[in-house]
């Protein structure tokens, strides 16, 4: 996909610090174990890519780090500043746009920046600039049903990085897509954020897109189907270069072993974790976004 990348101000990007944290969901059927105590800390710029199998409480990660979920233990610091709620130097992309469909690309991407208060003519600058970031000038003034999934996908992108936030974080944010739109959207977000510098934590089910994006890639394990709450497994460094050739045989060496990572049980399936505690995981479904997933048995 030809996208043409516009000249994007340099941000401030943001450390992560996490510590301890974890995660119950208390529900009318019990508690839900979703996140054992978890230590994460992440670099101001780091692109972080978290993979692992349905329900290892990857989303569960983003929403405490976004503010949106408090935190059963431990905490969040963004630089020097605890995580205590939402806040919009937390940007967050989800896979469904989330756009609001009574406004156009623009008023889309201005709308951060307005509730921010920002002068009209920053307002304007800042739609400019990310609207052309993500090659969408020529659709500025369209709605967002006139556009295709990979456009929507691009204005909710620019929307959040209107809001010139510290921290980018993005929860499988091209799994609706085709593969070839999905190829252009990951050169795309590689691009931007070699340009824009924003610490990411993006969320993937696909190897292959971790490895190409991620400095980093977490592998989260467990879950309620593992009887294990989500926990990290390992953290694998991508030492591949900037532009990064999927075919290379260092870039497969890498995805297989964090297939393996992925796929195969840990030799040791407690892995610091109380196996046991997580036992008294009550059966059924938590919320209507979970019905898919598989629900713990519990231990009698
Ligand atoms: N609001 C909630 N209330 C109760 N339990 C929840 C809630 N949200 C998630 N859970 C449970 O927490 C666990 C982790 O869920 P989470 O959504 O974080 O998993 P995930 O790794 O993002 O899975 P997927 O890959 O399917 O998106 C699951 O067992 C899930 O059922
Ligand atoms: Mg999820």
């Amino acid at each position: 996909m030809a996208v043409h990348i516009g000249e994007v101000r340099q941000n401030t990007p943001a450390a992560i610090d996490i510590k301890g944290l974890s995660k119950e969901y208390t529900t009318a059927r019990g508690t839900v174990k979703a996140m054992a105590p978890m230590d994460l800390p992440i670099k101001a710029g780091e692109f972080i890519c978290v993979v692992g199998t349905s329900g290892c409480g990857k989303s569960t990660l983003l929403r405490l780090v976004a503010g949106f979920e408090k935190a059963t233990t431990g905490s969040i610091a963004v630089d020097t500043e605890e995580v205590l709620g939402p806040s919009p130097s937390r940007g967050v992309v989800f896979q469904d746009y989330g756009l609001f469909p009574w406004l156009t690309v623009r008023e889309n991407v201005a709308w951060g920046p307005k509730q921010a208060h920002l002068k009209t003519s920053l307002v304007k600058e800042r739609c400019d600039k990310y609207i052309s970031a993500v090659g969408l000038e020529l659709f500025a003034d369209r709605y967002p049903h006139e556009l295709s999934g990979g456009m929507q996908q691009r204005v909710s992108i620019a929307r959040v990085l209107a809001n010139e936030p510290s921290v980018m974080l993005m929860d499988e944010p091209f799994g609706a897509l085709d593969a070839l739109t999905r190829r252009g959207m990951q050169e795309q977000l590689s691009r931007l954020h070699r340009d824009i510098k924003t610490t990411v934590i993006f969320i993937t089910h696909s190897i292959e897109e971790a490895v190409l994006l991620a400095d980093r890639v977490v592998v989260m394990t467990g879950g309620a189907a593992k009887n294990v709450p989500g926990h990290i497994r390992e953290i694998v460094t991508i030492d591949l270069p900037e532009n990064r050739d999927v075919n290379s045989e260092h870039f497969n060496d890498l995805e297989r072993s964090i297939s393996r990572l992925v796929n195969t049980e840990e030799d040791d399936s407690s892995h610091g974790v109380d196996a046991d505690a997580f036992a008294e995981v009550q059966t059924g479904e938590t919320n209507a976004e979970d019905e898919h997933k598989p629900v713990a048995v519990p231990r009698v």
